[in-house]
């Protein structure tokens, strides 16, 4: 007899109540079918389908080349694979930024066209008015704050965020202004721990950190980072779980080895 186990989604509404009863969120990047379905399967809250993935898997520098449509590409394929996790979509660099209703027709198009649950937009008051369209046309909207990488360029560099005065009290104002705007959830990128853990205190919603110490509400890492793919990429807030890279690479030479010398395939690896 076989039973059908019925897989209950992870929602906002779920996100919502883990804060409450301090249950930490635990999300991963994925960007394709095949690490999704690991990445989902394993148990994860939340897939954020990141513009990383214009790093990881397209090998750009930065975020900022990474497309719309190559976005819905990354995001349909996880979509498929992900029968548990809320799947939560970056809007590319230059998708959104121009006006409200530019934000919108981008943020639908994800949905419509990857079946996401949700969207992510880096900034603060400067979008409040674009995620507010957002959510009105009835799309969840996750915030992300501290080291945004679609502003490399402004930043000039990768190192930790709202050190200053001037810049952790605009943090501190744009989580509420992000909270008041209506996103469900905020991720905090590479900040102090202390003012990460002001700003989860200060809002009701749902903080999600990374590189932005223990007292926030859940944590988020890429996933190729904490597999150990990422070759050389050890940032001191990144615990890597896998040596997948090393592994990797002894497999290829192994097979290479193996086709070389005649022994694969074997017999019994024939017709
Ligand atoms: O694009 C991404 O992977 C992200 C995470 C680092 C939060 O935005």
């Amino acid at each position: 007899m076989s039973v059908n186990r019925v897989i209950k989604r992870i929602t906002t509404n779920t996100l919502q109540e883990m804060k409450s009863k301090g249950e930490k969120i635990a999300m991963l990047t994925s960007y394709d079918f095949s690490m999704a379905k690991i990445v989902d399967e394993a148990g994860i809250d939340v897939i954020l389908v990141g513009d990383s993935a214009s790093n990881v898997m397209a090998g750009h520098e930065t975020t900022l080349p990474i497309t719309l449509d190559q976005m819905i590409y990354h995001a349909a394929s996880v979509v498929r694979a992900a029968q548990r996790a809320l799947v939560v979509v970056d809007l590319p660099f230059g998708s959104y930024q121009g006006n409200s209703k530019e934000a919108l027709n981008s943020a639908i198009r994800i949905m419509k066209e990857s079946g996401a649950h949700a969207v992510k937009l880096e900034g603060g008051l400067e979008i409040r008015e674009s995620i507010e369209r957002i959510i009105t046309a009835g799309i969840p909207v996750m915030g992300h704050l501290g080291l945004t990488p679609q502003s490399i360029y402004k930043f000039g560099t990768y190192t930790v965020r709202a050190k200053e005065e001037a810049e952790a009290q605009k943090l501190k104002e744009d989580i509420i202004t992000l909270q008041e705007a209506g996103c469900f959830a905020v991720v905090l990128e590479k900040i102090p721990a202390a003012l990460a853990a002001e700003a989860t205190m200060s809002v009701g919603i749902p903080t999600i950190g990374i590189g932005a110490g223990a007292e926030c509400d859940g944590q988020v890492l890429v996933v190729h980072d904490m597999m150990g793919l990422n070759k050389g990429f050890r940032p001191r807030f990144l615990r890597q779980y896998l040596n997948l890279y090393e592994q990797m690479n002894g497999a290829v030479k192994a097979y290479i080895t193996d086709v070389k010398s005649n022994d694969f395939p074997s017999e019994k690896e024939q017709y």
